[in-house]
């Protein structure tokens, strides 16, 4: 992985771990250089990432080392990819705001280049509603988040905030880079969105609630890695599995993605994945899907859901879907 990554560090109890991350990354090939905010140097020296990078590090916006370059904006030209990790709350606010007033958060506004924000903090601060709505306006913006993991936090409370381990961090960071073979170009995938109906008798329908914001999330994730993908809404069963059918038979490399609520009515036609990669979202099928996302209710409707035992946060449809489609592809590369 010969890439140029730039890993800006602010100041939470995880930085330590932002140490061995760097380690990581350069026993992976990649290029290393480090911003740390003033709060990050509270907890490490800088020297344990100039050692680790074997580069300078930067945490100054007005310490110019080369005076033909501007280093804020040379740096984030510099970047292929940046990485905030550990991103504290204090961090994911300015960035969400525009905020530029530290070596990290200039450079952050100054880059063009994907930036990926691993959050780590206390599970209260985490799910603050100021935290959450910040995460989300910067997705929306086009930040990528590496989500935290749950257990033991160092404040003594269990629950999610963990930074995610640096062995995966730098795994997903790998496996980004090698994206284009596993993308999904040349794929089709066919999303089932909102809910699909089933007759009730010969004048009525039951079809159940949705608003279909997982299965458009889904959908627009796949389009964005590459696929060619066919959105199934406000269908009945019958008519979409004679299309799925003809997918099939055209494509039976095709992958069906059934997000759509489908109601379970006595003697009324089930949607069969015989046959075809299928990912189900619990609703009963015929045949064996290759994945079922777990949740407590309808995931339209969810906050949370396993990937393979991995719980994932649903607020967000946007990141779940990116987290969706990562965990997808990193299994079909393994
Ligand atoms: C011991 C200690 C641990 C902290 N851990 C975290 C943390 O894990 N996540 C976080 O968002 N803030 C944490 N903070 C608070 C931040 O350091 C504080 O909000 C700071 O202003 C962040 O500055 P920065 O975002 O510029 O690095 C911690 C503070 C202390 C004293």
């Amino acid at each position: 992985m010969n890439k140029n990554i730039l890993l800006c560090v602010s100041g939470g109890i995880a930085v330590y771990k932002a140490v061995a991350l760097v380690s990581k990354l350069s026993q992976a090939g990649a290029n290393v250089k480090v911003i740390m905010t003033a709060s990050a140097r509270q907890f490490v020296n800088p020297l344990s990432f100039q050692v680790m990078s074997k580069n300078d590090v930067y945490f100054d916006t007005f310490d110019e080392k080369d005076s033909n370059v501007i280093a804020h904006i040379d740096l984030a030209d510099w970047a292929d990819l940046i990485l905030v990790a550990p991103a504290t709350a204090n961090v994911i606010g300015k960035i969400a705001n525009g905020i530029a007033d530290d070596m990290v958060t200039t450079t952050l506004l100054a880059t063009t280049a994907p930036v990926w924000l691993a959050p780590a903090m206390n599970v209260h601060m985490y799910e603050h509603p100021a935290v959450k709505r910040n995460i989300a306006r910067l997705a929306d913006d086009g930040y990528q988040f590496i989500e935290p993991s749950e257990g033991f936090l160092a404040c003594g409370y269990v629950g999610k905030g963990r930074l995610e381990e640096p062995e995966k961090i730098t795994a997903i960071v790998k496996d980004y880079f090698a994206e284009k073979v596993q993308s999904l170009a040349d794929q089709t995938v066919v999303v089932t969105v909102g809910a699909l109906h089933v007759p009730y008798d010969e004048q009525h329908i039951v079809r159940a609630q949705a608003n279909g914001i997982i299965g458009q999330a889904l959908a627009n994730e796949a389009r964005a890695l590459g696929a060619q993908v066919i959105q199934i809404e406000n269908s009945s069963v019958d008519y979409f599995m004679q299309q799925l059918e003809e997918y099939k038979d055209r494509n039976p490399q095709v992958l069906f993605i059934h997000a759509a609520n489908t109601p379970t009515v006595e003697g009324a036609p089930i949607v069969s994945v015989e046959g075809i990669k299928a990912i189900t979202f619990g609703q009963k099928v015929q045949g064996t899907p290759m994945l079922t996302v777990i949740s407590d209710s309808w995931i339209d409707f969810s906050t949370q859901a396993q990937l393979d035992g991995q719980l994932v946060d649903v607020t967000n449809p946007k990141l779940f879907a990116q987290a969706f489609w990562r965990h997808l592809l990193q299994g079909e590369a393994q």
